[in-house]
């Protein structure tokens, strides 16, 4: 990480889990996986971190907890109605909610025992199990952010990590949270972010207390800065609200990250990032990857928009060349852009996704949930290939919970590493100007362009081009090339290909 140029680390879920959803189906908030190690693994980890520069951000899961968690296990042991049940989400009855995952959103436990008080001798001793609302798994029932107690128990957690000296938090389904308790009907799928009626789960207004909240308490232990992330997957003009100055610092824009190859597209999509968060103050991200999403080097290899939303041994499969070409192109874009840029551990590599995965192999919670209609993210979360030549590409002994596509071998790390051509030697070379030539901060200048496919514009002393077209474009015979993601083009500017120069 420290050889790669990267600033920070964000570690996804390293908690106790019964691993239902990778990990983000957490039973204790404050430990370690047996299967990952230990608390003091975890901090020795940090330590090595902060010692070679890096600041470590942790996932945080508020959202929900494991169905093995013992605040669920106390809450389906106590009666309706009780203190336990209030830290989550029980009703008689569903409502007409759809889960992330596929399906109802709610579970119903098994039948109860009445209380005796509530018995005649005409009522049965047992009533219907009540529901859960589970917004993703059933093995992961969502907390109810209403109640005081949960809060509280919440901010115990944060304080834990932010003790143990973690430099901040990404926070796991950071427009969800609170939910619409009156349970308005809501029948469509959460994953339609442009449907007409917000659903009564995400983007409530209410939200906006917890972020002030964990903002302060965070805030409370600098110095050193903490900062905190959302997962916050809604338009532009109301993600800017979760960046207020006192709430989040950054959240994921997810509107860039669902942006195809397509130079209108991502130019509109830059200038309205830069100027909503520059109007809250808050700088923009920038993401074309994450363990949710298909890969960019897979998505990148289908036309303009046509990308499956997965993809999988029966479906279209991609120009592998040309997705990687544009993999390239995009990270220079993207590392160029002024803001804070998020790099999909891998993309660094040009991994594309696991196309090929058996549905055997499949760990995902929504390809049994939709009966193999939504195959599932497991193709973008493969492990990582290290050595070329080593068992499971190094990856380390044992068989890997997801098996490595052939393809791998010839990407990993350690023959890139002395490739100068190589994705890795791109990236490397990109952080490292990007760091010295400050292009984090600063403004972004369009210049006209020779074409609408070719973005072109100034950030400080550099120049970007970056063709998106289909046409070549040249530059300036003076034109000095700091950096091409096609090493071989010189001033040269082919199709799907970025250059920094002056
Ligand atoms: C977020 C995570 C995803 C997880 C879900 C439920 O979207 O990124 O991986 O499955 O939340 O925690």
């Amino acid at each position: 990480m420290a050889a790669l140029g990267v600033d920070a680390v964000w570690l996804s879920p390293f908690y106790p889990s019964p691993q239902v959803d990778g990990g983000y189906d957490i039973s204790d908030f404050c430990g370690v996986d047996p299967l990952l190690g230990t608390l003091a693994d975890l901090d020795a980890l940090l330590v090595r971190a902060h010692e070679l520069g890096l600041r470590v951000v942790v996932d945080l899961v508020p959202n929900h907890t494991s169905s093995a968690h013992p605040w669920f296990v106390e809450a389906l042991a106590a009666a309706p109605g009780s203190p336990e049940r209030d830290r989550y989400i029980f009703r008689d009855e569903p409502t007409d909610w759809v889960s992330v995952f596929g399906g109802s959103a709610w579970t119903q436990v098994p039948d109860e025992p009445m209380e005796s008080g509530e018995r005649s001798d005409r009522q049965p001793l047992r009533r219907a199990g009540q529901w859960y609302l589970n917004l993703f798994d059933s093995a992961q029932p969502d907390l109810n952010w209403a109640s005081p107690r949960v809060r509280a128990d919440y901010d115990d957690v944060l304080r834990f990590w932010l003790d143990r000296g973690v430099d901040g938090f990404r926070i796991d389904v950071g427009h969800g949270l609170v939910k619409d308790l009156t349970f308005p009907s809501f029948p469509g799928s959460p994953l339609d972010s442009g449907s007409k009626q917000r659903a009564p789960y995400w983007d409530q207004e209410g939200v906006h207390d917890l972020h002030r909240r964990w903002r302060s308490l965070s805030d409370s232990y600098s110095p050193p800065a903490r900062m905190l992330c959302g997962e916050v997957n809604v338009s532009v003009d109301r993600a800017v609200r979760y960046v207020r100055p006192d709430e989040l610092h950054q959240v994921f824009n997810w509107p860039f990250l669902m942006t195809p190859w397509d130079a209108v597209a991502l130019r509109a999509v830059v200038d309205t990032s830069i100027s909503a968060y520059g109007g809250v103050g808050a700088a923009p991200t920038w993401v074309f990857g994450n363990h949710d999403m298909l890969r960019m080097a897979t998505r990148f290899g289908y036309p303009a928009g046509q990308a499956p939303r997965r993809v999988g041994p029966r479906s279209p499969q991609p120009d592998e060349a040309l997705g990687l070409r544009r993999a390239r192109a995009a990270a220079l874009l993207m590392l160029a852009l002024p803001g804070s840029a998020y790099v999909y551990q891998g993309d660094e590599l040009g991994l594309g996704e696991h196309t090929t995965l058996a549905d055997a192999d499949r760990q995902d919670p929504a390809f049994a949930r939709t009966a193999g209609e939504d195959l599932g993210r497991d193709g973008c979360r493969v492990p990582l290939p290290w050595e070329a030549d080593a068992p499971n590409l190094g990856f380390g002994a044992g068989r890997p919970w997801l098996p490595q596509p052939e393809a791998y071998a010839a990407l990993a790390r350690d023959r890139q590493r002395a490739d100068p051509t190589s994705v890795l030697t791109l990236y490397t070379e990109a952080l490292r100007l990007r760091r010295s030539l400050d292009l984090g901060s600063g403004e972004l200048a369009w210049l006209s362009e020779p074409a609408a496919t070719v973005l072109a514009f100034d950030r400080g002393s550099v120049r970007v081009t970056a063709n998106i077209g289909d046409a070549d474009v040249e530059l300036p015979p003076d034109a000095e090339v700091l950096l091409s993601s096609d090493p071989d083009a010189g001033r040269h500017v082919p199709p799907d290909t970025t250059v920094w120069w002056r």
